[in-house]
């Protein structure tokens, strides 16, 4: 059966920019994040470049990777950095407690990952270790990174770097309510404001700092550090999973029915309410809006799949992870103005990955193919949108069935996203463009037979990109087909 939604597109009152680090990665030192998923060493069966693998880099450059966050998660707040320079075999090899109680030979080091984010063309997050480490080996770590004489530069030129590095954003620890210290609020407020004393920038540059944020509801832990540190600050963070089930029993990636389906994606839809919520106490201590939001960690954690390792948080992704992508993109359109970074985790190899490899094999997942959708939204300006939209329920999960944002890109072209998560009805969506000039309209759409489509080695591109005809324009009305769970993106010129 069809349904029929109602969208308008207002070029004619743009907003903010849809800024390109809402495409931020996130790669912890956690399971095949780091070792296997990007760093293979000298091991000759896998193209590489200094270490790092090819497939992975050259997927990851494609995508226009804005900012990786690294190297965490929880395993920042318990690493130092002096054990990841110098010789590769004189580094200590650590137990990684966090994550699966393996060994952490200090392999991936500050070079290593530079060198990377270099490859890949991405700036770098850099999260420092409040849980653990000290103000003043958080400060020589920024001043190794970044300074150009003294030293600690002439160690890091030792070390086969003589230029500084460009340190764009540094996070002050991570969930200090949890893994980075179990702090209360206004102790971790405290704790931030002196840590990031240190943190300093040499001159002419400028380091952003983002401070540890709420987890998920706890709003008051946004009220506290906006309250606390708020001047000091340029963004503070948020995370927020979406966990289909309960946290002792997630659900599977991939054995899913409807119900499991609808879950997911009503669970992603909380994303809205968090952003509104936490943003509305932002506004009261700083209206206007020098400190962002950084939504730093999102996506689904499901139970790992079966045979792996428990701690290294490995999960197939399917069809159902590309519509979570789009909901979570279309609702940071809608608060731009707040939202201007957030990462999805993880980048690869674990979580919600862009990628998945295991040994020199490698496959993109729909949730890579999704942000390759949203490529041009980079740095777009959003174009606000009206929409009324039919519902989609099971059970007790009742969410919009189609969620949308556009933006006009520095070129001049419109970018229309929509999102249709009922998995048995299309719907159509008659739009209507104010301040649009268009002629024609192509797109894309991501979608797949069964809600649990996925990619394998051996089916690579079974949830792949394809060609768009869905669309008819005529004059200011644009009419969309959208068929059922299906992601697709329109570019009007
Ligand atoms: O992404 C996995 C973990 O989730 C991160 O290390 C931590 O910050 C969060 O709890």
């Amino acid at each position: 059966t069809a349904e029929s939604a109602t969208l308008a597109v207002r070029g004619d009152t743009p907003g903010p920019v849809y800024d390109k680090r809402i495409f931020t990665q996130f790669a912890e030192h956690l399971g095949n994040g780091i070792y296997g998923g990007l760093w293979v060493g000298n091991d000759r069966k896998i193209p590489n470049t200094r270490g790092f693998r090819n497939d992975v880099v050259d997927a990851l450059r494609d995508l226009g990777t804005p900012v990786i966050r690294w190297p965490g998660g929880c395993f920042a707040d318990e690493y130092h950095w002096r054990e990841g320079i110098g010789p590769k075999n004189k580094r200590p090899v650590k137990i990684n407690t966090h994550w699966g109680g393996v060994t952490e030979p200090n392999t991936v080091g500050t070079h290593e990952f530079m060198d990377v984010t270099e490859q890949i063309g991405a700036d770098v997050y850099i999260s420092g270790n409040v849980g653990n480490g000290t103000p003043q080996e958080m400060a020589e770590w920024v001043e190794y990174m970044t300074s150009p004489a003294g030293s600690l530069a002439d160690e890091r030129a030792k070390n086969g770097r003589k230029q500084p590095w460009k340190l764009p954003y540094f996070g002050i620890g991570n969930e200090l309510w949890g893994c980075g210290g179990n702090m209360k609020p206004e102790y971790a407020a405290d704790v931030t404001r002196r840590y990031a004393t240190f943190v300093k920038a040499p001159a002419n540059t400028r380091i952003e700092k983002i401070a540890s944020g709420a987890n998920g509801d706890d709003y008051n832990w946004t009220e506290v550090m906006m309250r606390e540190t708020g001047g000091m600050l340029d963004g503070l963070s948020l995370h927020y999973y979406t966990v289909p089930g309960v946290w002792e029993k997630k659900g599977s990636a991939i054995d899913f029915d409807e119900r499991g389906w609808a879950e997911t994606l009503a669970k992603t839809w909380k994303m809205e309410e968090l952003v509104t919520k936490h943003s509305a106490i932002m506004d009261k201590y700083d209206p206007q809006k020098k400190v962002y939001l950084a939504v730093d960690e999102w996506g689904t954690w499901y139970d790992q799949d079966p045979g792996t390792h428990p701690g290294f948080l490995r999960q197939q992704n399917s069809l159902r992870d590309a519509l979570v992508a789009a909901i979570n993109l279309n609702i940071f359109a809608k608060h731009a103005d707040r939202v201007k970074m957030t990462a999805i985790a993880q980048m690869v190899n674990v979580l919600q990955a862009m990628i998945l490899t295991d040994g020199s094999k490698m496959v993109l997942t729909p949730t890579y193919h999704v942000f390759k959708m949203y490529k041009p939204f980079m740095d777009g300006t959003v174009l606000p949108i009206d929409i009324k939209s039919p519902w989609y329920n099971k059970d007790q999960w009742t969410i919009p069935a189609v969620s949308a944002s556009a933006v006009r890109d520095k070129a001049g072209v419109t970018h229309v996203a929509l999102a249709n998560a009922d998995p048995n009805r299309t719907i159509t969506v008659t739009t209507t463009l104010t301040g649009v000039t268009a002629s024609r309209v192509g797109g894309t759409i991501l979608t797949g037979p069964k809600v649990n489509s996925l990619n394998t080695f051996d089916q690579p591109n079974a949830v792949a990109p394809a060609a768009f005809n869905g669309a008819q324009l005529n004059g200011g009305q644009l009419t969309v087909t959208l068929p059922a769970k299906s992601v697709v993106m329109l570019d009007l010129n």
